[in-house]
């Protein structure tokens, strides 16, 4: 009997569960736990991490799961490692659901930074107005660069800022280009760090940007283990479809 497991937290993961959802397909959505109101899904929800490699390939096997699919962030590297090592242990099939990375296009300002690490680097000299839209996790590594005046974009409400300065938009988006320049004219906005996330909600900060002729310091992704990639649900669906998975109507 089919029974599918989602790593999600992205776009992809909800439209895929929505999907899976509408044909009766089982499957269980996971989600970290790191928001305080996760997305309602039409599908059964477990919330936390697993607990490592072991900890997931117990999962699988307690839980009979015939397949997972990957849909978590890009940045979320830690998570699709262990997919790939706890699949092979439990010899359970496992595919990534994944977005291609921003492009380049004319007008464009980059930087290309390899990670944190080197963005937080990148940032050392004179006071900038930063739009720094890489997510509440990593902000405490900025707080070595605290000359600067940061914008911050949150999904939650923060308890504690790691930051001197800065301003908080609460947040969920998407986002319109529109919006994202008015906003980064209202800030005084110098510089925008971003993650090279991918996809469409999150680039309207890139297309802004743009317009005004903005720089962009651009996280590159993570390196990831070699796994099959599928880039949308229908992908998913031939997939399943492949190895036996009844579709439904
Ligand atoms: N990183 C980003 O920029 C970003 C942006 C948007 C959304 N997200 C979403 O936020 C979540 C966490 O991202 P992250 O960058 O913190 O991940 P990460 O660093 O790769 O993962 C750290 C640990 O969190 C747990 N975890 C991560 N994703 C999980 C999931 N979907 N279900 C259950 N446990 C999960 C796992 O704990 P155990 O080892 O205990 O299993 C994992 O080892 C992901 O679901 C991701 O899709 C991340």
């Amino acid at each position: 009997m089919t029974n599918l497991l989602i790593l999600g937290g992205t776009t992809e993961a909800n439209a895929l569960a929505k999907t899976l959802a509408e044909r009766g397909i089982p499957a269980t959505y996971s989600y970290a736990g790191r928001v305080d109101n996760p997305r309602p899904q039409p599908l059964p929800v477990r919330v936390g991490g697993f607990g490592g490699v072991e900890g997931l390939a117990s999962y699988l096997r307690d839980h009979t799961i015939t397949h997972v699919v990957d849909a978590t962030h890009p940045f979320a590297a830690q998570m699709s490692t262990n997919a790939v090592a706890a699949c092979r242990e439990a010899e359970v099939p496992l595919a990534a659901l994944t977005r291609p990375a921003w492009r380049e296009q004319d007008g464009d300002r980059w930087q290309h930074v390899a990670d944190i690490d080197a963005a937080v680097a990148a940032l050392d000299g004179p006071k900038r107005r930063v739009f720094l839209a890489v997510g509440r996790l990593h902000l405490e590594d900025f707080a070595v660069q605290p000359q600067h005046h940061y914008l911050l974009r949150l999904v939650d409400e923060p308890d504690a800022l790691p930051l001197p300065n800065c301003d908080v938009i609460v947040s969920r988006g998407p986002f319109t280009e529109a919006g994202d320049r008015a906003l980064m004219e209202n800030h005084g906005i110098e510089l925008v760090v971003s993650k090279n996330s991918g996809g469409s909600g999150a680039r309207a900060k890139l297309d802004a940007a743009r317009a005004l002729g903005v720089p962009v310091l651009m996280i590159d992704r993570p390196s990831l283990p070699q796994r099959t990639e599928l880039s949308n649900v229908a992908q998913v669906l031939d997939w399943l479809a492949h190895s036996g998975v009844n579709l439904g109507v």
